[in-house]
């Protein structure tokens, strides 16, 4: 399928259709500003225009920086606080008039390397991380995503480790990349004494300069940078919004008569948005 995959970020928003089989852009890749402040009305009229400039129509996946349940965001570290409990999937599609499907920004990165760069037909644990303003994660196991994992907020040094070592800690102490990476190998152990991981891909901006902190990294884990690069997220968002319409086609086939109970009480969909807004009057803002 051709589907448009888009990645919004703190500073940009990228985007390209996606042949989803090969995983290669099919259309120019367009990126615009973030507009700041980044609330959530702006950047939907921002994703709007994005879909307008490329004539494009129909399913969107939606890569976005924070933990995003069931089309619901609930956390906001590096975007602003007003996307808490923010219903972005049902925003993004009313304003966009077309059905928009999101997912966690390293999700979505990940999902792409696992299926066309250096995560393809690795079993065991791998993970993704992404290497920006914040430290997006990602966790397959033999090929499987565990969503929405925050390991950037993780404690490290007495401090939260994407402000200890992110691409934007590195930028805003001046640190050289060989300064940085010795602190980007400290997480590296951390993540690896926690998980043992036997594959770790980094993606994000810093990915792109390995080879100047690679002589830093000594966890046992093989690491490497993506092979998709800064068209990750946008080639895993793609992929996303294409399971989703599988999986709600299967959902919708049902015939009546098989249905449960519970299923009675709505359609796939329905329940879904029922759990996420239940769970979103719950849920406080992340501090961090
Ligand atoms: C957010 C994550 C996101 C990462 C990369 C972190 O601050 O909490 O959800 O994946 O930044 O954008």
């Amino acid at each position: 399928m051709k589907i448009l995959g888009v990645d919004i970020g703190g500073s940009g928003i990228k985007g390209a259709v996606v042949d989803t089989k090969t995983g290669e852009l099919v259309s120019e890749r367009v990126r615009i500003e973030t507009p700041q402040p980044a609330t959530p009305e702006a950047v939907a009229e921002t994703l709007k225009k994005l879909i307008e400039q490329l004539g494009y129509s129909g399913p969107v996946g939606c890569g976005f920086p924070a933990t995003v349940h069931h089309g619901v965001a609930f956390t906001a570290a590096n975007i602003d606080s007003s996307w808490i409990n923010t219903p972005v999937e049902k925003l993004f599609t009313e304003i966009t008039g077309n059905n928009c499907y999101v997912l966690n920004d390293a999700d979505a990165a990940g999902i792409a390397e696992m299926a066309f760069g250096e995560g393809r037909n690795v079993q065991g644990v791998v993970m993704m991380i992404t290497i920006g303003t914040g430290l997006g994660s990602a966790i397959f196991v033999n090929g499987n995503l565990l969503p929405n994992c925050e390991l950037g907020h993780l404690i490290l040094k007495d401090d939260i480790a994407e402000h200890y070592c992110s691409d934007a800690a590195r930028q805003r102490l001046e640190l050289s990349w060989g300064k940085w990476g010795k602190r980007f190998n400290k997480y590296l152990h951390r993540l690896e004494f926690l998980f043992n991981p036997d594959l770790i891909i980094l993606g994000g901006g810093a990915s792109k300069s390995f080879e100047k902190y690679a002589d830093k990294i000594d966890v046992r884990a093989r690491v490497t940078p993506a092979k998709t690069l800064n068209t990750a997220g946008i080639i895993g968002a793609a992929m996303y919004a294409e399971n989703m319409i599988a999986q709600t086609q299967k959902t919708c086939s049902k015939p009546v008569a098989a249905k449960s109970k519970s299923e009675s009480a709505g359609n796939g969909e329905q329940t879904k948005d029922k759990t996420a807004s239940a769970k979103s009057k719950k849920v406080k803002p992340a501090k961090n």
